[in-house]
């Protein structure tokens, strides 16, 4: 295969790539990413030393149609795996346009280019979130499952999937779309709840808990995100959807508690602080579908999987103290450097 994937350094793009590079001993793989403030190259170090040949990154935007139509005429590629994005919720609060920006009118732009260079199929990394939240009670988000977004980061996740979905429909191109829930795991940008929490926890630095804590979200290691995004792609239907889970609903505060378990930390640290506008209080997943038609099943159970990723961030703290001070930016100067 010879994918073509955006948004390789971002936190799951960059798992994919590892992931995908090692189980795949022929695949080639070339990486898009504008590097924004969720872009680090050091997530992918190695890279191209474990796979020698089969890795390419390119800096710029999923949103230049001349760039992504250059790469497109270069080369054939098997398919668009397209992780690229705005993420942060919290952000999205603070300023929607580049969510908008990026998240709609870029995939719009990378779908035109790849109809347009007859890429055989689109992989459309969505979310959970596009659903909206449900009660307590509620069943879990199916497929069929009406859209519902109440961010304007799940509205401009909504606004891609009806993207890809009217290229599909409209021009009948080769499209799945791919939605998750949380992910945790290595190289996760440390404002998302998991790493953050670690981190401030080690340092006994108090851990800032939205509204009463009760927020559910139904947790997946990013490993097993990235087989169900593998097998979408080698078994998915054309003009599919598929959920993907980790049968792992926990309230927010149980995440905080266990988490401080594992690190030998006192509860103390814990701070009730002002909830997120708008926060989406349940999130859960029935993933029967990609079961049924793709042979997907989780490997990780929440519990060793969380004390895995402490321990990994334990281990790692390099590349946590380079995103802290700023001085992952400087990897794009280096990587620049070697190569002029
Ligand atoms: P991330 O924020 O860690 O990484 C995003 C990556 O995209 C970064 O490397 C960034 O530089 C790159 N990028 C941003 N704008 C770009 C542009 N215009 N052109 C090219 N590259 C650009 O995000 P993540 O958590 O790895 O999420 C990846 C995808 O998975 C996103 O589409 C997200 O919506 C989706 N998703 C995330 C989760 C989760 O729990 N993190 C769950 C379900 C789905
Ligand atoms: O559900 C999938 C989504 O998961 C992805 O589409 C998003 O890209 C990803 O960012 C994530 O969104 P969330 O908003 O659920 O993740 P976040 O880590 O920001 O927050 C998880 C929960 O923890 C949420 O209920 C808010 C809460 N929270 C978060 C932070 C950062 C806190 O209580 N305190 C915090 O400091």
């Amino acid at each position: 295969m010879n994918l073509f994937v955006t948004g390789g350094c971002g936190f799951i793009g960059a798992n994919f790539v590892r992931y995908v590079l090692k189980r795949e001993s022929t695949c080639r793989v070339l990486n898009l990413d504008k590097l924004t403030y969720a872009g680090n190259l050091a997530s992918l170090a190695g890279a191209e030393e474990a796979a020698p040949g089969r890795y390419r990154f390119v800096h710029g935007d999923i949103g230049d149609h001349d760039l992504v139509a250059a790469l497109f005429a270069e080369q054939a590629f098997d398919a668009v795996i397209n992780f690229a994005a705005e993420s942060h919720v919290d952000r999205s609060i603070a300023d929607p346009t580049l969510f908008v920006t990026t998240n709609v009118m870029g995939t719009q732009v990378l779908l035109s280019a790849a109809f347009a260079a007859g890429i055989p199929r689109f992989v459309h990394i969505s979310t959970d979130e596009v659903y909206g939240s449900l009660g307590p009670d509620d069943a879990a988000f199916t497929e069929k499952t009406p859209l519902a977004p109440n961010s304007p980061y799940s509205a401009s996740k909504a606004g891609a999937d009806f993207l890809v979905h009217a290229f599909h429909e409209t021009y009948g191109m080769n499209t799945v779309i791919t939605r998750c829930s949380n992910n945790y795991g290595p190289y996760q940008f440390p404002e998302k709840l998991i790493p953050l929490m670690l981190r401030r926890a080690s340092r006994d630095e108090s851990l800032p808990v939205y509204g009463d804590g009760g927020n559910i979200r139904d947790w997946i290691h990013v490993e097993d995100h990235c087989l169900g995004v593998y097998l979408a792609l080698t078994k998915g239907s054309s003009g599919a959807v598929y959920n993907f889970g980790g049968h792992a609903e926990r309230t927010n505060i149980e995440v905080v508690r266990t988490l401080l378990g594992i690190l030998g930390k006192s509860e103390s640290l814990i701070r009730f602080v002002q909830d997120r506008p708008g926060h989406d209080r349940r999130y859960a997943m029935d993933y029967s579908l990609a079961e049924k038609e793709l042979g997907y099943a989780p490997k990780w159970k929440f519990s060793s999987g969380l004390a895995a990723t402490a321990e990994w961030y334990a281990q790692n703290t390099a590349w946590l103290d380079g995103v802290e001070s700023g001085a992952y930016r400087n990897f794009m100067q280096a990587w620049y450097g070697n190569r002029l």
